[in-house]
C-alpha cells in the first residue's frame, strides 16, 4: 500500500467521523500517565522547514538563512538527498560546502537536523556496485535513477551506508548548531515494499536460523507438507516471488516480518554509529503517517528518541475527485488524525515531530491545489493536537529541477513568497507560545483502537472477500470511535490496556496468547472489549486455529461461531434487540455467524441460510464485557451500534457540530484542549467548565466561536 492507495481508502472509511449529533458534553479522564523520556526534555522547540543547501546556489544561504530566522524559524532538516555531493567518488568525502550551509545557519541561530543519505546513492555506487538495487515482488530489479530502490540486507550497500554516516557523524558531531540526525528518508516509502534479491534469501534463511530451531519447526509451523514443500534444507526455503499459485501463508507472513526487521536493522547500523559519535544529540527517522503496511513502525522506532512523521493532508484532494460520493472534509480530517493517532502510537503515545508538513500545492506527478487560507494553520494545529511537539515546513523554497518541481515550498519558484508564507510564519510564532510543557503534554486517549501489522499482513495474504481489505475496516472504525471525540490510541494489545475504557478490535485475523491474555485481564477488570468479524481465525505463523473459533477469546467472547460466510451477491440483513434496538442494517461483505455458549444475543441475521443466528453478542465478563460484532456494517449502521455501546461503557460523545474535532492533552495537572473547525463554515461549539483562551488568557464561556477552519486553544486547570 502506499500514499495513494492510503488516501483513497481513508477518504472511503473515515466519511462517518464527526456525524454524531447526540448527548453532553463530557469531561476527558486526564492521564495520570506523564511523559517520560529523557531526550524530549533536552530539545529546543522545533519549528522549521526542510531546506536544500544542496540544490540551491551558495550565494543565496545567506539570504535564506536570514528570511528563515526573520520568519521564527529554529531549526532546518538538511543533507538527507546529498551523498552525491558528499562523497563524489568512493570513499572521498567533502562535507566543507554542509560545514559552511551549516555555519551560516548558526550564525542565524538556526540549529541543524543533518539526514544521513542512504535512501538514495550516487550513480557511482549502484554502477560500481549493481548487486545493492532492490529486486521488486516480480523479480525485477529496480533501477537507480530516482530513490529508495535498495535493498535492506546487501552487505556491501549496509557497509557503504554505515561509512557515510560515521563520516558525517565525526565531522559535525561537535560542530556548533548541530543538534540531531534523521536516518535515512521514509523507510515506507518506497513503490516496492520489500526486497526479494538473493541477499535477502540468505538473510532470510539466516532469520528462520534464529526463530526455529530446525528447518523440521518449520515444516511444522507453517504446514509445508502442503503442496509437497516439505524442506530437508533450510536452503531450500524461498523467497515468495511468483510460483505458479498463491504462497504459503506461514512463509510469506514470515518473509514480511524478515523484511521488516531486515529495515529495522538496516537503520540500526547506522544509529550505533551516531550514538556513539554524537551522545548529545537525537536521533530520529521520518515516514509518512498512516495505513503504510511495509514495516512494523513500533519495531522501526523502539530504540530511536522519538517519532517523526511526514503530513501532507492537501495531497489527498488529487484522489478524493475519483471517489464517488465526494468525500466530506470531516473524511479528510479523519484520515489525517488516524495517520497522526498512528505516528504517536508507534512509540506510546510520546509526543513526536512533524518531520515535513505541507506548504503549498503539492504532488507529484499530479499535485493539489493550493490549501484555503487558514488550512495550513489548521492542518499545523491538527498535528499538535493529537500529539506533535514540533513541525518543519517542506520545504524552504521550490526546487525548480529534479522530480518535485511541483511539491511547492514557502518561497515560489522565482523565491518570492508563497500564498502560504504569512500564515505559517503566524503558525509556527503562536504554536511556539505554546512552549514545552504544552507541546509535550500527554495525549488523552480513552479509547483504544487494536491494530496489529501481523494481522494486517497475514488478511492481505489471505483476504477471503476481495473487499475485506485491513486498512479500509480500521478506518472505517477509527472514523466512528473518533465521533466521541474521546481520544483513541491505536495498540497491538501486548501492552497495559487498563488505562482505557473501551478496546476496539476489528480484523483482529491473528490473536496471540499474550494478547489474548491482555485483553481477558482487560475485561476482568471492567474494560469493554469490542471485537470485529474474523477474531482470533489465525495464531502467530498464520496456521487456523484447530479449536472452534474465536480461538483463544471464545471464553471472553462466550460465543463460538457456527459459520463465517464472505458476502457477495446475496442479500443479508441483521435485526437489533435490546440495547441496539433500531433500524434493521445490511450486511455486505462478511458474515460470523454466532452461537452463544452464555453471552446474551444483541441482532440476528435475517434472510438467507442463518437467519435467527445470532449476529452481535454481549457476554459480561469479570466485570467487564465482550462484544462480537459478527457481521460486516455499512459505516452509518457501524456509527450508530459503536457509539451506543461505547455510551454503555461511559463514553458518550460530545456535542459539536459536524466537521469540528475537539482533543484534549494534560501535563502538570494543565489541560490543554484544541477545538478545529475542519470546515469552510464559521461554527461553534458548546463547552462547559472553566477554560480560558490559550493565546489571551481571557476567560471563555459557551459557545466557543470558530472560523471557516479556525482553530481555539483552551487552557484550564487539570
Ligand atoms: C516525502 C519525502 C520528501 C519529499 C516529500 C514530497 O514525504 O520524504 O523527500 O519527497 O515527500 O514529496
Ligand atoms: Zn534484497
Amino acid at each position: 500500500m502506499n500514499r495513494r492507495q492510503f488516501v483513497v481508502i481513508g477518504s472511503a472509511g473515515a466519511a462517518s467521523l464527526f456525524v454524531s449529533k447526540n448527548a453532553a458534553a463530557f469531561a476527558h479522564t486526564a492521564t495520570d500517565n506523564p511523559i517520560s523520556n529523557p531526550a524530549l526534555d533536552r530539545l529546543p522547540l522545533l519549528f522549521g522547514v526542510d531546506y536544500y543547501p544542496d540544490q540551491t546556489p551558495e550565494k543565496l544561504w545567506e539570504e535564506d538563512a536570514a528570511a528563515m530566522a526573520a520568519a521564527g524559524v529554529t531549526n532546518v532538516r538538511i543533507a538527507e538527498f546529498a551523498w552525491a555531493l558528499m562523497e563524489p567518488e568512493e570513499g572521498h568525502f567533502d562535507f566543507r560546502w554542509l560545514e559552511r550551509a551549516v555555519g551560516i545557519l548558526h550564525a542565524h541561530g538556526i540549529a541543524v537536523i543533518l539526514g544521513t543519505p542512504s535512501a538514495a546513492p550516487p550513480p557511482w555506487l549502484t554502477q560500481k556496485y549493481p548487486e545493492v538495487l532492490m529486486v521488486n515482488d516480480h523479480g525485477m530489479t529496480l533501477s537507480p535513477g530516482a530513490r529508495r530502490f535498495t535493498c535492506p540486507t546487501n552487505a556491501t550497500y549496509r557497509r557503504l551506508s554505515v561509512a557515510v554516516a560515521t563520516q558525517m557523524a565525526q565531522h559535525f558531531a561537535s560542530t556548533p548548531g548541530v543538534i540531531g540526525w534523521q536516518i535515512d528518508n521514509e523507510f515506507t516509502l518506497g513503490d516496492s515494499a520489500r526486497c526479494y534479491c538473493r541477499y535477502c534469501r540468505e538473510g532470510f534463511e539466516g532469520w528462520l536460523r534464529a526463530k526455529y530451531t530446525s528447518f523440521d519447526a518449520i515444516n511444522q509451523a507453517w504446514g509445508t507438507v502442503f503442496w509437497s514443500n516439505t524442506y530437508t534444507d533450510f536452503s531450500q526455503i524461498p523467497v515468495p516471488l511468483p510460483s505458479g499459485a498463491p504462497p504459503n501463508p506461514g512463509l510469506a507472513l514470515d518473509y514480511n516480518r524478515y523484511q521488516s526487521d531486515a529495515n529495522a536493522s538496516f537503520l540500526q547500523d547506522q544509529l550505533t554509529v551516531l550514538r556513539k559519535l554524537c551522545p548529545s544529540h537525537f536521533v530520529t527517522t521520518n515516514n509518512v503517517g498512516g495505513l503504510i503496511d511495509h514495516l512494523n513502525l513500533r519495531d522501526l522506532y523502539r530504540n530511536l528518541d522519538f517519532v517523526a512523521s511526514d503530513n501532507y493532508p492537501g495531497f489527498f484532494a488529487i484522489y478524493e475527485a475519483d471517489a464517488s460520493p465526494t468525500p466530506p472534509p470531516e473524511a479528510l480530517a479523519a484520515t489525517v488524525a488516524f495517520s497522526h493517532d498512528f505516528m504517536r502510537s508507534a512509540k506510546d503515545g510520546e509526543p513526536f515531530l512533524i518531520m515535513e508538513e505541507q506548504t503549498g500545492k503539492s504532488g507529484q506527478p499530479y499535485f493539489s491545489p493550493q490549501p484555503h487560507p487558514g488550512q495550513l494553520r489548521l492542518w499545523s494545529y491538527q498535528a499538535v493536537a493529537h500529539g506533535a511537539m514540533g513541525i518543519n515546513y517542506f520545504r524552504w523554497d521550490t526546487a525548480d529541477f529534479g522530480a518535485e518541481e511541483y511539491w511547492h515550498g514557502l518561497l515560489r519558484h522565482d523565491r518570492s513568497r508563497s500564498p502560504g508564507f504569512d500564515e505559517v510564519q503566524q503558525t509556527i510564532r503562536e504554536l511556539k507560545s505554546l512552549g514545552p510543557e504544552a507541546l509535550h503534554a500527554r495525549y488523552n486517549a480513552d479509547l483504544a483502537l487494536c491494530f496489529d501489522v501481523d494481522s494486517w499482513w497475514a488478511l492481505n495474504i489471505q483476504p477471503g472477500q476481495p473487499h475485506l481489505k485491513y486498512p479500509t475496516e480500521m478506518l472505517t472504525w477509527y472514523g466512528v470511535m473518533g465521533a466521541s471525540h474521546a481520544g483513541i490510541d491505536l495498540v497491538d494489545a501486548t501492552s497495559d490496556l487498563s488505562r482505557y475504557k473501551v478496546l476496539c478490535a476489528p480484523v483482529m485475523y491473528i490473536v496471540t496468547a499474550q494478547q489474548a491474555d491482555r485483553i481477558r485481564a482487560f475485561v476482568k477488570g471492567g474494560g469493554t472489549f469490542i471485537a470485529g468479524f474474523r477474531l482470533g481465525v489465525k495464531d502467530e505463523h498464520s496456521r487456523i486455529v484447530d479449536t472452534p473459533l474465536p480461538g483463544l477469546l471464545r471464553d471472553v467472547m462466550g460465543a463460538e461461531l457456527l459459520d463465517y460466510q464472505p458476502i457477495y451477491t446475496e442479500k443479508q440483513s441483521v435485526q437489533f434487540s435490546g440495547e441496539l434496538t433500531g433500524p434493521d442494517a445490511d450486511c455486505r461483505i462478511w458474515a460470523d455467524i454466532l452461537t452463544p455458549r452464555g453471552a446474551d444475543v444483541l441482532a440476528t441475521y435475517t434472510g438467507g441460510d442463518h437467519s435467527g443466528k445470532a449476529a452481535i453478542t454481549v457476554n459480561h465478563y469479570g466485570q467487564g464485557k465482550a462484544i462480537y460484532i459478527g457481521a460486516h456494517l455499512e459505516a452509518p449502521d457501524l456509527a450508530r451500534v459503536l457509539l451506543t455501546l461505547m455510551a454503555m461503557s461511559g463514553v458518550t460523545p460530545l456535542k459539536l457540530p459536524t466537521g469540528v474535532e475537539w482533543t484534549t492533552r494534560t501535563a502538570g495537572g494543565r489541560s490543554w484542549t484544541y477545538l478545529l473547525n475542519h470546515t469552510s463554515t464559521a461554527q461553534s461549539a458548546e463547552i462547559s467548565g472553566n477554560y480560558r483562551d490559550a493565546f489571551d488568557s481571557s476567560a471563555l464561556t459557551s459557545p466557543v466561536s470558530l472560523e471557516p477552519y479556525g482553530v481555539r486553544v483552551l487552557v484550564s486547570a487539570g
